[in-house]
């Protein structure tokens, strides 16, 4: 705790990576583990392109039960603190792999979505009119699946799924990031690429390496220090041993 709190008292460049963990006590369920998305849903019915071509409806039913747990959510400490640092520290930046928003709703500067939005819709045949990047669509959908505005196709959610890039803009943003002094990787199981090598990339760049997760994952072994425990409590702690806050 005091290490990391010593690294972080000279205002570095501090980049990190996050997952679904930081949301757990948020009560938005993780993928994999006890209790994980993955347990009780296939990634190939649900995470694909396949998948929504074979049952939009099918694959819509799951984000839009996803977008209302989520809006039903609120920011834990573990997104504060962070929101906190990005406020405090000009070189902070975050990637997450999370989908939920509860990082920008907590009120976080520098934010890089790797795996796009819950809150995004696409259109399915990227028609001429809308845009590639899709549009926000708050609230609950009217119809599933939702349509587009423009050509009346299906609209497909705003997220990266299994099979397909990371946005250009969320790769360039992410090959900066790594160049840091300190660099935390937070509640992610650290299996999914390109997100997991981020930490590889930082390490080879000379960052000091820290991982926050109750349980070991692959990242575990490799880091300068493994703060084993729930981020909301860990980060929290860290804060308050920070000299002056
Ligand atoms: P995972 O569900 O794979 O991993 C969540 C991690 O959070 C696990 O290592 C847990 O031990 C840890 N965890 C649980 N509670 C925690 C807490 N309170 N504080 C800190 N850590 C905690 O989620 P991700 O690593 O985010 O991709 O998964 C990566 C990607 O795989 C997701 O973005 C998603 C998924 O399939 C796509 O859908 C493309």
């Amino acid at each position: 705790m005091r290490a990391l709190a010593a690294r972080l008292a000279g205002s570095p460049r501090i980049t990190v990576v996050t997952g679904a963990g930081v949301s757990a006590a948020s009560g938005v369920p993780t993928f994999r583990g006890a209790g994980g998305l993955w347990k009780s849903h296939r990634p190939e019915e649900l995470a694909t392109p396949e998948a929504f071509d074979r049952d939009p409806l099918l694959v819509w039913e799951w984000y839009a039960w996803r977008r209302e747990l989520v809006a039903k959510a609120r920011p834990n400490r573990a997104h504060e603190v962070l929101a906190a640092w990005s406020r405090r520290y000009p070189e902070f930046r975050l990637v997450t792999q999370n989908v939920d928003g509860l990082h920008e709703r907590a009120g976080t500067q520098n934010v890089t979505r790797f795996h796009g939005s819950l809150r995004t819709l696409a259109c399915h045949r990227r028609c001429a009119g809308s845009s590639p990047d899709g549009w926000e669509h708050e609230g609950p959908l009217s119809e599933l699946p939702p349509r587009c505005p423009h050509c009346g196709g299906i609209a497909r959610p705003g997220v990266v799924w299994f099979g397909e890039p990371i946005p250009a803009e969320a790769l360039r943003a992410a090959a900066q990031a790594v160049n840091c002094d300190v660099f935390l990787t937070v509640g992610t199981s650290a299996v999914v690429y390109p997100a997991a090598g981020l930490l590889l990339e930082a390490a080879a760049r000379g960052a000091f390496t820290v991982e926050i997760n109750p349980d070991a994952t692959p990242a575990t072994r490799g880091v300068d220090l493994a703060l084993a425990g729930p981020a909301e409590e860990v980060l929290d702690r860290v804060e308050r041993t920070l000299p002056g806050e």
